[in-house]
C-alpha cells in the first residue's frame, strides 16, 4: 500500500498547481480570482479576452491530470492510474497552496480520462462541444458531458473506469452548485462574454 499511498500524494501536488492562476499573473491580469466567476480555471481565463491564456490553462490544468494517471499506471497498474488520477483531482480541486480552495476540475477531468481511456475524451469534447454550441454555457456543457463519459465507459463494458470517473462526476456537480443556481436564475454568464 506504500507505493498508491505515494502515488496519491504524488498526483495530489501534481493536482495543485493552478496554473490559470499562476499564468494569468503571467500575462499581467493580476489575479485571476477576482475577475468574472472568480474561479481559476480555462473558461475565467477566458474572461480576461485573452484566448492563448485559456488554452494554456486548460492544457496546464489537464496535462496535470494525465501525468500521475500514467505514472500510477506505471507503478501500480490500472488501481495506481486511478489513484494517481485521483489524487490530481483532489489537488485541483483542494490545493493546499490556496487555503484548499482550488478550481472545479473539469480540465483535470478531461486530462485523467486521456490517460485512463482516451474514447472519454471522445466522449467529453462531442457532449462539452454539443451543448456549448446551442446555449453557450461552459458549465453546463461540462454538467451535460460529466454526465455522458461514464455512462459511455459503462456501455463499452469499462465499468471499474465508469464507477470511478462517475465519482468524479459527481463532485464535479457539486463545485458547479454556484453555476447550477445561475443556470436556473438565468444569470449565468455566456462563453464569449468578459467578466
Ligand atoms: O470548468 C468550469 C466551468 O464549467 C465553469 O467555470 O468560471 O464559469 O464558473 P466558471
Amino acid at each position: 500500500t506504500l507505493p498508491l499511498l505515494l502515488i496519491l500524494v504524488a498526483g495530489y501536488l501534481c493536482g495543485t498547481i493552478p496554473f490559470g492562476l499562476v499564468l494569468s499573473k503571467v500575462f499581467g491580469y493580476g489575479d485571476i480570482r477576482k475577475i468574472g466567476s472568480g474561479n481559476i480555471g480555462a473558461t475565467n481565463a477566458l474572461r480576461t479576452g485573452n484566448k492563448t491564456l485559456a488554452a494554456l490553462t486548460l492544457l496546464g490544468d489537464l496535462l496535470k491530470g494525465t501525468v500521475p494517471v500514467l505514472v500510477g499506471r506505471h507503478f501500480a497498474g490500472e488501481t495506481g492510474a486511478m489513484i494517481g488520477g485521483a489524487g490530481a483531482f483532489l489537488g485541483h480541486l483542494f490545493p493546499v497552496w490556496l487555503g484548499f480552495k482550488g478550481g472545479k476540475g473539469v480540465a483535470t477531468y478531461i486530462g485523467i480520462l486521456l490517460g485512463l481511456a482516451p474514447i472519454g475524451v471522445l466522449t467529453f469534447a462531442v457532449a462539452w462541444l454539443g451543448t456549448a454550441f446551442a446555449f453557450r454555457f461552459s458549465s453546463l456543457a461540462a454538467l451535460v458531458a460529466t454526465v455522458a463519459v461514464p455512462i459511455v465507459y459503462y456501455l463499452l463494458g469499462l465499468h471499474a473506469v465508469a464507477g470511478f470517473v462517475a465519482v468524479l462526476s459527481l463532485i464535479v456537480w457539486i463545485k458547479h452548485h454556484p453555476n447550477i443556481r445561475r443556470l436556473l436564475a438565468g444569470t449565468e454568464g455566456r462563453i464569449g462574454a468578459k467578466g
